[in-house]
Formats: C-alpha cells, sequence, structure tokens
C-alpha cells in the first residue's frame, strides 16, 4: 500500500509538539510536517491556566504558543480537534478519529499527560468537581470561582496551591487537604514546603496534611459532602482536585513501544522503534545514571529540540537543567536542578522574604528552591549548567554574598 504522505508526524498539539515542529524547520527540515491534536483550540501555552488566566486577568488570544499564520508560514500543518488512535509501525503510518490516515518518516510522540481522577466520587454533581489541565478545564473552573464561596482543593502540589492562592485573592473561603505528610511533596524538602504552607496559612488558607478524601457525596441541597481521613466531613461549594498526572502511554503501549511509567527513550528521545521518538512529560529518559520524567515547560522545549536535531541526523545526548517555577500570591518559586537523591539542604536568608534551599549529595549541588530570589535562581541554574557546587556553609552565611561563595568543580551532570 502506498503510504498518504510521509515527513514528520506530531502526536500532539502542546509545548512539545509544537517546539519540536518549529525547530525541525528552523534546523532546515524540507520535509512534510503535521502536527495532530485532540483539543479544538490552536497550541496554547498552560502555566498560566492555573495562575494568572484562571485569576480572570489575560484573555485565551494570549495563551497561544505562536499565531496561526506561523503554521503556515513555516508550512507546519496543524490538524486540531484530531485525535490519532492508533500507529501501524509495519505501514509507518498513524490511523486519525476521523478514519483518517497519516504516513511518516518519523513520528513523534508529544502526548503529554492527563490528571489523575479523584479516586471516589459517589454521586457528587460533575460541574462541582473539577480536574485541572487544558483550557477547557480553566474555564470550567474560573466559572465556579465565586466570593465567599468554599472551595475545597485536594492535593498540595503546584497546580491544587496554585488554584488556592487565586481563589484566595477572589474571596473564597479555601481549604486545601494534602494526602501526604506535607504539600509540596514531590518536588521539594521540608523546608520549602513549611514555607509554602505559612504563606497559604497567612492568607487565610485552612492547610491539612497527612489528610486524603476518603468520599465525595452528594449531600442535601444539591451541597457536596467530603468525607476526609481524619473523620472530618466538609460541605464545600466547589471541590478542584490537584492530585498529579499520568503520562499519556496510550498509543505507545498499544503499539508494543516500551513504557515504563512514561515511554522509555534513549538519550536522542529515540523509543525501541527507531522512526519514532518522545519528547515532553510523556518521556521517560536517561538522567543522571536514572530514568527520570519531568513535567515541565522547560523539559518539553529543550527535549524536543533534541529530538528535531537527532531527526536531521545531529548526534544528540539529551543532558538538561531542568528548570520549574510557580506563582503564588505574590510569591514566585523557581527551582533550578533536579533534587533527586539529595542528602541534605543548605538554607540562605537573603534580604526582605527572599531565601533559597539548596540541595545537596555530598559537596555536589542538585537543585535550588529560590522563593522571590532571582539571583540565587540565575547563579544556581548557572553552576548546575557548568557543573560547579558552592561550599555549603558560606550559602547558608548571609554576609558572604553569593558571587564570592566558593565552588568545587564536581560535575552534576554526569549522566
Ligand atoms: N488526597 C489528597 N492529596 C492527594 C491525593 C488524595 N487522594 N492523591 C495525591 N495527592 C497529593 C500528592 O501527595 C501530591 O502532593 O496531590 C499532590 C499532587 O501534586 P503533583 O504531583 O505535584 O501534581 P499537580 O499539582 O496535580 O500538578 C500536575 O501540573 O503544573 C503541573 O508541575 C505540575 O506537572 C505537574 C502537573
Amino acid at each position: 500500500m502506498r503510504r498518504p504522505n510521509g515527513g514528520v508526524v506530531i502526536v500532539g498539539a502542546g509545548q512539545a509538539g509544537v517546539s519540536c515542529a518549529f525547530k525541525l524547520r528552523a534546523l532546515g527540515y524540507a520535509g512534510e510536517i503535521t502536527i495532530a491534536g485532540g483539543e479544538p483550540h490552536l497550541p496554547y501555552h498552560r502555566p498560566p491556566l492555573s495562575k494568572k488566566y484562571l485569576s480572570g486577568d489575560g484573555d485565551a488570544a494570549r495563551l497561544l504558543i505562536k499565531s496561526r499564520d506561523l503554521y503556515e508560514s513555516e508550512r507546519i500543518r496543524l490538524r486540531v480537534d484530531c485525535p490519532v488512535v492508533a500507529i501501524h509501525r509495519e505501514e509507518k503510518h498513524v490511523e486519525l478519529a476521523d478514519g483518517g490516515v497519516l504516513g511518516y518518516d518519523h513520528l513523534i510522540l508529544a502526548t503529554g499527560a492527563r490528571p489523575r481522577c479523584l479516586p471516589v466520587v459517589h454521586g457528587a454533581r460533575a460541574p462541582k468537581v473539577h480536574l485541572f489541565r487544558t483550557l477547557a478545564d480553566a474555564e470550567a473552573l474560573r466559572e465556579s470561582l465565586v466570593r465567599d464561596r468554599h472551595l475545597l482543593v485536594v492535593g498540595g502540589g503546584f497546580i491544587g496551591l496554585e488554584t488556592a492562592a487565586v481563589a484566595r485573592n477572589l474571596g473564597m473561603r479555601v481549604t486545601v487537604i494534602e494526602r501526604d505528610q506535607r504539600i509540596l511533596s514531590r518536588v521539594a524538602c521540608a523546608e520549602t514546603a513549611a514555607y509554602f504552607r505559612a504563606l497559604h496559612e497567612d492568607n487565610g488558607v485552612r492547610v491539612h496534611e497527612g489528610v486524603a478524601l476518603t468520599r465525595l457525596e452528594q449531600g442535601e441541597n444539591g451541597t457536596i459532602a467530603a468525607r476526609l481521613s481524619n473523620g472530618v466531613s466538609i460541605e464545600p461549594d466547589v471541590v478542584v482536585a490537584g492530585i498529579g498526572v499520568v503520562p499519556e502511554t496510550g498509543l505507545a503501549g498499544q503499539a508494543h513501544l516500551l513504557v515504563d511509567n512514561g515511554i522509555v527513550v534513549d538519550g536522542s528521545g529515540r523509543t525501541s522503534d527507531p522512526f519514532i521518538y518522545a519528547a515532553g512529560d510523556c518521556a521517560r529518559f536517561p538522567y543522571r545514571g536514572q530514568r527520570v520524567r519531568l513535567e515541565s515547560v522547560q523539559n518539553a522545549v529543550d527535549m524536543a529540540e533534541a529530538v528535531a536535531r537527532a531527526i536531521v541526523g545531529e548526534s544528540v545526548e539529551y543532558r538538561p537543567v531542568p528548570w520549574f517555577w510557580s506563582d503564588q500570591y505574590s510569591t514566585r518559586l523557581q527551582i533550578a536542578g533536579l533534587n533527586l537523591g539529595y542528602t541534605h539542604v543548605a538554607v540562605r536568608k537573603a534580604q526582605g522574604a527572599a531565601r533559597s534551599v539548596w540541595y545537596y549529595e555530598g559537596p555536589r549541588l542538585l537543585a535550588v528552591d529560590a522563593i522571590n530570589d532571582t539571583k540565587a535562581f540565575m547563579s544556581a541554574k548557572r553552576w548546575l549548567e557548568a557543573g560547579w557546587s558552592p561550599v555549603a556553609h558560606e550559602i547558608e552565611n548571609p554576609n558572604v554574598a553569593l558571587a564570592d561563595v566558593s565552588l568545587s568543580g564536581q560535575s552534576a551532570l554526569i549522566n
């Protein structure tokens, strides 16, 4: 059978998919490029959804990753509302939900992740219980954020805490419950978590750590009854769950690609099929002797670039210095590096509310959480990129300027 077309097909129109398409063109790739996305909109930035956009500040047009014209001028065929339903590796084509078929020379899976669902919803009316990932989710939730109403946030990760901050700013009553012993447990240490817990409590949020949701039920007069693991029952007006994401690996698994908490790829983003790559939240790649999956814009953009380079024939080894950020009230958290395997932290209190938490494995710097301290973030990022580690006791001494801290040259980037 003659394949209907070739070139590159990208499954997923999020940050990774779009970045990869444009990077391919920037690298001189001349073949056809098609992006197939499952949502109805032009590709948009997700991070503002749980921040500015949710607070009612900003319109959807400003969320666009690229304007419509740019797809045309770069000859990138964008097919929105066009889910891919199967990969046929032997024939090198993908099958679309509308029955169409797209042939490929190289296929890129940029399928992202989907939010974990609440484990127990018994009869609670869907409009009052929200998950949060897409523009449609943000719009639905925004409608429900009304002054004086009570919002229950399930999960104390970035999504939950950013939503809690927006809701408080809008005058809602807010309760956060976190199943683990502390909020932000997936990404940060106890010191950073304690800072953010205090920030939320100072802003009037009730934060309950070590408390899970056991049951949600439809209560009297359309209310929701949320039963918690500590025996308490509350009746919020609105519930939002930010209890993590799972990588979207369904297509890859059906096509018998190697999948293990993400689509398993090598240092160039290549899957177990040499003609298929993966990038972004869905991909699990080698990092410092382990395999990791990162959920971030940085990873989507940089890994997409690595894949684009591999496709045009460059030899590639993706070695990121990850970074992340979160805005809550007027506090900005910036994280450089990955704290995986840290043995201890050094806390630096700079001027005013600025502080930073430095994660070490022995003498080696792994990561930094910078809170209202862009200077610390920038220094840390630069040092991590260069493989330098600042001496911990000098970091802890506010009288030693960052510019004067002694550095040792143990590379934090050894794979
Ligand atoms: N009840 C209460 N808390 C729960 C439950 C539960 N049933 N299940 C999980 N949690 C908690 C986890 O312990 C964790 O602290 O929810 C939190 C989820 O945090 P993350 O895993 O960081 O995920 P989330 O905040 O949902 O963010 C999802 O979106 O913005 C991005 O960077 C973010 O990539 C991440 C993704």
